[in-house]
């Protein structure tokens, strides 16, 4: 089989080191790529590196090879073009539809997916200029990562940072196997929680449970992917941080709550897919809670704690929202699973039965996704990435239907 054919556009951002990594990363797994800097990028990483890594020869302008017509070719052939990082300036060209060098050019032959990665100073990305070339870029189908917050150029700190390249990769290898039906949740808003909450007993211990956040970090990254908006509650969890998607750490149930409610005034549908404590200790000792010789522990006095999902689904912050929750079962998972949705008044329950090689802490799952019409879709054992692509595939003909 032909290897995926993809373009790597670099425009001129001190991100461009970073793009190296996802060069590597793209050649090493088995994708031919053709990067097209701009001028200004080869300020920051020379054509040797480019064409080194990449194994093709490396041109800004279209006056180079112009027998073989590369200002036409490169973007018709490719299978997927992605601009890391994508400048203020770059992402004003593509909206406007300019050509004045061999990437604009590109973009405007490519009938591929496309991807952009911007990386910016803030006010940059703020810009209204900035933001309604973005918005264009996505109006007419391009997935505009959203940039991540953090660590910029010099001491600055702010949104506009470039994600990771591992990250980045992930993106590109969801969009190529979607292929241009890729953005069916464009325009959209949507919220997933992850992780497991921790209630406090003391400074130094807590209760918890053992979710990792990987099923809800799937769901973010798949979401991201078909082009959402994505607001990822994340409650302790120690995972790499999903490009194009808002991070809101939280603790415990509580704060959970609050973070959840707040993200989802306006979204679309929201996934529960944390492990959510269903009771804290009714007190909290300020100082560490110390052994006293020859006596027994107090006993721990517990109280319940709200139950979000519940809240969600009988209260819709905004009207048509959809609302999934998650159910882990030990046993009779379905009967367990039909009622817990019932009750909840959840539009979708992903019930997945707690197991050895499945649920907490693995790269795996098995579910049953139970549908408030009745509807009944199993999900064999694989990757998370999966049952989370088939969550979105019900989540997109549920919403605004009511
Ligand atoms: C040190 C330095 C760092 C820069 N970093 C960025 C950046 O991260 N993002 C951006 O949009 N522009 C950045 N710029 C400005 C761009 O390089 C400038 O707008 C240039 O015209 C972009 O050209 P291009 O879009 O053709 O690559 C930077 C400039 C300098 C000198």
């Amino acid at each position: 089989m032909d290897k995926p054919k993809v373009v790597l556009g670099v425009s001129g951002g001190i991100a461009a080191y970073k793009a190296c990594e996802l060069l590597r990363r793209l050649t090493e797994s088995g994708h031919d790529v053709r990067v097209v800097p701009t001028d200004s990028a080869l300020h920051f990483v020379g054509a040797a590196t480019w064409s080194a890594l990449s194994g093709h020869p490396v041109s800004t302008e279209v006056w180079s090879d112009v027998h073989e017509v590369p200002h036409v070719r490169i973007g018709q052939h490719a299978d997927l073009v992605i601009v890391a990082p994508a400048t203020a300036d770059m992402l004003a060209k593509a909206a406007h539809g300019l050509a004045d060098d061999l990437l604009t050019n590109t973009l405007l032959t490519a009938r591929c997916p496309v991807v952009f990665a911007p990386a910016m100073h803030t006010e940059m990305w703020e810009h209204p200029a900035t933001q309604e070339n973005v918005a264009t870029l996505r109006r007419r189908g391009a997935l505009v990562v959203e940039p991540a917050v953090g660590r910029l150029t010099g001491v600055d700190t702010g949104k506009g940072r470039f994600p990771e390249p591992a990250e980045l990769f992930d993106v590109v290898r969801r969009v190529l196997a979607r292929g241009t039906a890729a953005q069916d949740l464009a325009g959209r808003h949507v919220v997933v929680s992850a992780g497991g909450t921790r209630e406090p007993l003391d400074p130094v211990r807590f209760l918890g449970n053992r979710s990792s956040g990987k099923q809800g970090y799937a769901l973010a990254r798949s979401a991201a992917a078909r082009g959402a908006r994505v607001t990822l509650v994340a409650a302790n969890t120690a995972l790499p941080d999903p490009a194009g998607v808002d991070i809101v750490p939280v603790g415990t149930a509580v704060q959970l709550r609050e973070a959840v409610l707040k993200a989802a005034a306006d979204a679309d549908a929201v996934v529960m897919a944390a492990a959510v404590a269903d009771f804290r200790p009714a007190a909290y000792a300020t100082g560490k809670i110390k052994k006293q010789d020859g006596e027994d522990p107090a006993p721990l006095t517990l109280v319940r704690n709200p139950d979000v999902l519940a809240e969600l689904s009988g209260d819709r912050p905004r009207p048509g929202q959809v609302v999934v929750g998650f159910a882990a079962e030990t046993d009779d998972v379905l009967a367990n699973g039909r009622a817990k949705l019932a009750r909840k008044g959840c539009d979708l329950l992903v019930v997945n039965e707690v197991g050895e090689r499945k649920t907490f802490g693995s790269e795996r799952n098995e579910a049953v996704v139970l549908g408030a019409d009745g509807s009944e879709t199993p999900v064999p054992y694989g990757p998370k990435d999966d049952l989370a692509d088939t969550v979105w595939d019900l989540v997109v003909p549920r919403l605004d239907r009511s």
